[in-house]
This record gives structure tokens, C-alpha cells and sequence, in this order.
């Protein structure tokens, strides 16, 4: 492993590279990266960061946002397969029919979106701000809420927003988180803060202590006064965790198979030798129409205009 990292920093000196990681990777490809964060903070930090081209360890949307804000980079990307099954869940031509059907409702779409359902949105949202984008819309105003449900239920109960339409889409690896499997935790930690990540089912984000995105997760755990908590995201999480607060514990959450914890499959595709191939060849590279760009752009600065 040391030798694959030692090439990675190798090839990025030499072409100019910086790497960008979702905490969902794997923690040596998180070792990579010169910036490590949410999407959110990923998102802000690509129209800002001073370099020709980024290297994005993520799933495709995270890529596709990357380069939609910054059209001048070249984003690469590890691995084209790596993609989203919320963001699958929702074909453009599909979400502009259900739009059509509504046509006096304004569209929040939440980043793990193909470029093209962004083109068809108002203003796109992330986990970490979710909240601030529905209450920048006036009250009396009707919102389509995509692709996912889970997000947009558990917005709607915070809000007790009565108008939000919702797409019927969720993200296969938080739905599988289980109550039984937490409650039976909570027992065995009594003194455990559960964090919960706010695309999981509402009978999960209900046992939470702290409910929001990943960066939100990490925050909290740094200021709560306990020392225990149970885990109910992507495990790729831990290794942050661990780093940054080694004094505390981090128990994961099991999913309904009764596994240990719930992996996203597409986020492990992100390996060290697609990383090193990817940077030799310089290549894939995301690529999108301008038309479509100019649009998907609109719908993500609407989003980093709201405070
Ligand atoms: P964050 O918004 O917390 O980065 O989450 C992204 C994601 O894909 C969650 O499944
Ligand atoms: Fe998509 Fe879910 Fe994986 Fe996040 S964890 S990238 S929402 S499939």
C-alpha cells in the first residue's frame, strides 16, 4: 500500500493534480486526497480551489458537480461505474414529466442528481443545508421535492411544510439500516448518542440524536459531551471519526440482513489502482453538454446563494 501511495503523490506533483474524497471512500484512498469532505463542502470547494485539475474520489454526481461549477477543470474520475442508486432512481426524462405535472411547484432537487435532472431544478440542496434551501421558499409556495424521499419527509416534518410533492426515490444503502438493530445497541450502550444521516427510513432518523449529513455527523460528535456513539451512516465515516477523535468510540449500525454495518458499494469501487491509472492515463474525464451545464449551474449557485 505504501508503494501505491508513494506513486499517487508522485503522479500528482508531476501533473498537477489534487484529489478530492467523499468520507464514504475507503480510508486509504482518503489518505490521498488534499481535500476530504461532504458534498457540500466538496461542491464549494471545487469552484475555489486553484488547480487544472481535480482527481474526484466519489460516485459520478460528485464528479458531474465538480465540473459543472467548474467548467475550465479537468475532473477526473476513477472509475465511470461508480454511480448513485439515488441518483439512478431518478432518469431525467422521468423527473421532467412528474415536473410537468406540477407546473406551479418549484423544484429542490438534492445533489445526488445526474447533471440532467439538476438542468430541470430551481435550487438543488445537499444534507447539510436541506433545511435552509426549503425555508428560503415562501410558505404558500409548492415544492417538488427529488429524488430523495426519506430527505424530504424528514425536511417536511421539521418544517411542518404540508406542500412538498415528493419523488419516490432512496438511497439502497441507508434504507436498509434497522430499528430493531439500533434499539438492541441503545441497550447495550445506554450511554451512546445515536447519529443518524438523514436519507435512512423516518423510524430510524426518529431514534436519532443528532440527525444530518456527514460533515454535520462529525461536528456534532466533536462538541457532544458523550464518548459513545452509534453510527447509523456510510461506515467509510469511521476512519474520519477515528482519526479526529481517537479518544472516543464509534460503534456502526447494522442493516435489516443483520450485517455489521452497510457499505456503499459504488464509494468502495474508488480503489488506489483505478486512482493510479486514472492519474497515468488522465483519463475518464467527465464531460457535459453546455446547455446543460449552464442550467445545472444555475440550480447550484441558487443553492450556495441561501444562507
Ligand atoms: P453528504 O451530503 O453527507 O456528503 O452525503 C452524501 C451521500 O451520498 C450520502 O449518501
Ligand atoms: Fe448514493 Fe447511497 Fe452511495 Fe450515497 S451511500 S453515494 S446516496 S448509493
Amino acid at each position: 500500500m505504501k508503494t501505491k501511495i508513494a506513486r499517487i503523490e508522485e503522479l500528482k506533483c508531476e501533473k498537477g493534480v489534487v484529489i478530492f474524497a467523499h468520507y464514504y471512500c475507503r480510508p486509504e484512498v482518503q489518505q490521498v486526497a488534499d481535500f476530504l469532505g461532504d458534498s457540500l463542502a466538496l461542491s464549494i470547494k471545487a469552484r475555489e480551489v486553484d488547480a487544472k485539475t481535480i482527481l474526484f474520489a466519489g460516485v459520478h454526481f460528485m464528479g458531474e458537480t465538480a465540473k459543472v461549477l467548474s467548467p475550465e477543470k479537468r475532473v477526473l474520475i476513477p472509475n465511470p461505474e461508480a454511480t448513485c442508486s439515488l441518483a439512478e432512481s431518478c432518469p431525467a426524462e422521468e423527473f421532467a414529466a412528474f415536473k410537468a405535472q406540477h407546473p406551479e411547484a418549484l423544484v429542490i432537487s438534492y445533489v445526488n442528481t445526474t447533471v440532467g435532472v439538476k438542468a430541470l431544478t430551481d435550487i438543488c440542496c445537499t444534507s447539510s443545508n436541506a433545511l435552509q434551501v426549503v425555508e428560503s421558499v415562501p410558505q404558500d409556495r409548492t415544492i417538488i421535492f427529488g429524488p430523495d424521499k426519506n430527505l424530504g419527509t424528514y425536511i417536511k416534518k421539521i418544517t411542518g411544510r404540508e406542500n412538498m410533492i415528493m419523488w419516490n426515490g432512496a438511497c439502497h444503502v441507508h434504507e436498509k439500516f434497522s430499528k430493531e438493530g439500533i434499539l438492541a445497541l441503545k441497550k447495550e450502550y445506554p450511554e451512546a448518542k445515536v447519529v443518524v444521516h438523514p436519507e435512512c427510513r423516518g423510524e430510524v432518523a426518529d431514534l436519532a440524536d443528532y440527525c444530518g449529513s456527514t460533515a454535520g455527523i462529525l461536528a456534532y460528535c466533536d462538541t457532544s459531551e458523550s464518548d459513545t456513539f452509534i453510527v447509523v451512516t456510510e461506515p467509510g465515516i469511521l476512519a474520519e471519526m477515528e482519526k479526529k477523535y481517537p479518544q472516543k468510540r464509534f460503534i456502526p449500525a447494522p442493516s435489516v440482513e443483520g450485517k455489521a454495518c452497510n457499505e456503499c458499494e459504488y464509494m468502495k469501487m474508488i480503489t488506489l489502482d483505478s486512482i493510479i491509472a486514472c492519474l497515468e492515463n488522465e483519463a475518464p474525464e467527465i464531460e457535459i453538454e453546455e446547455e446543460i451545464r449552464q442550467k445545472a449551474e444555475r440550480s447550484i449557485e441558487a443553492m450556495v446563494a441561501v444562507k
